[in-house]
């Protein structure tokens, strides 16, 4: 399934590069399973129930949500479609879909997704570095609109700007860490004299977020830390991850008994509004 080259290790954390810009989300899905890969299920469940809230305040048009780091178009699939992320390992580990050149399977995926389509009106744009996984994104129609672009280094497009001008949502799973600060200013000023969007992330613990949490400040966003639950990324690749990863929660202090320690990557989930907007706590509004 993956080669020594798939998985070598970065700074203690097992790199997935390889699989991240292929011409089809095969190889993605089928190395993630292996490691449980969960945190888009987790996705599905929070930005969902954070747009049922701001759908309330919007009435009946289109919601937009722009997933940062969206590489094929994962979360777009599970908020936009009747599907889950099982579904969606089943299907891309299929033996049925397994001869399909990446043409074929996007056209098949357009159909599969297109009998899918939740009644609630939700546009997403997908935002990654990786041009052929947003390719295959747009391809599929599992992205309404995608931008192979890196705000690290770069201006965004006029276009990506046009795009994120009117988000209701800003979303990330499994992003963190690659994009910085820079990314969501970048992305922010775009949408400067129009409505502010509210940020939503998952981001391992052992990522600090305080950085990102203070630009967004500078737009008007207050962060709040959902607190008393974590949420399983993946499992570690192996030991060598997992007593590097532990050591470097111990040196931040973080109680690893029950969470890291059991073999698994966990998330914290942040979600971030305008102070007006803000007035019902995270815990609260996600039903928990
Ligand atoms: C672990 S994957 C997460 C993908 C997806 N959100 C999910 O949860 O399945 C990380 C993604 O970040 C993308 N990425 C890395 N650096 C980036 C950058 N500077 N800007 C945008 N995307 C980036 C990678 O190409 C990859 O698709």
């Amino acid at each position: 399934m993956h080669d020594g080259d798939t998985l070598h290790e970065k700074d203690g954390k097992a790199n997935f590069d390889l699989i991240y810009n292929l011409e089809d989300p095969r190889e993605y899905f089928n190395v993630l399973q292996e490691f449980g890969y969960s945190i888009p299920q987790h996705g599905q469940r929070l930005f969902s129930a954070l747009l049922e809230a701001r759908r309330e305040k919007v009435g009946e048009r289109p919601l937009r949500v722009v997933d940062i780091c969206c590489s094929y178009g994962v979360n777009a699939a599970l908020l936009k479609y009747e599907t889950t992320l099982d579904d969606l390992y089943a299907r891309y580990g299929s033996e049925e879909l397994s001869s399909l050149s990446s043409e074929e399977l996007a056209e098949a995926d357009a159909a599969f997704y297109r009998e899918r389509r939740r009644e609630k009106a939700l546009e997403v744009v997908g935002l990654d570095v990786a041009r052929n996984a947003i390719s295959y994104g747009i391809s599929s129609e599992i992205l309404d609109a995608g931008f192979a672009e890196n705000l690290e280094e770069d201006e965004p497009s006029d276009a990506l700007c046009r795009a994120v001008s009117g988000a209701d949502l800003l979303s990330v799973t499994g992003g963190v860490g690659y994009i910085s600060e820079r990314t969501f200013e970048r992305l922010l000023d775009c949408a400067l004299g129009e409505r502010t969007p509210w940020v939503a992330t998952f981001a391992l613990r052992w990522v600090s977020y305080e950085e990102i949490s203070e630009a967004l400040s500078a737009y008007g966003l207050i962060t709040e830390k959902l607190e008393g639950h974590t949420f399983t990324q993946r499992r570690f690749t192996g030991d060598e991850e997992r007593e590097y990863v532990l050591e470097e929660l111990e040196k931040m202090g973080v109680e690893t008994a029950g969470k890291e320690d059991e073999g698994w990557y966990q998330a914290n989930f942040y979600l971030s509004r305008p102070a007006d907007e803000a007035k019902v706590p995270v815990k609260k509004l996600l039903g928990l």
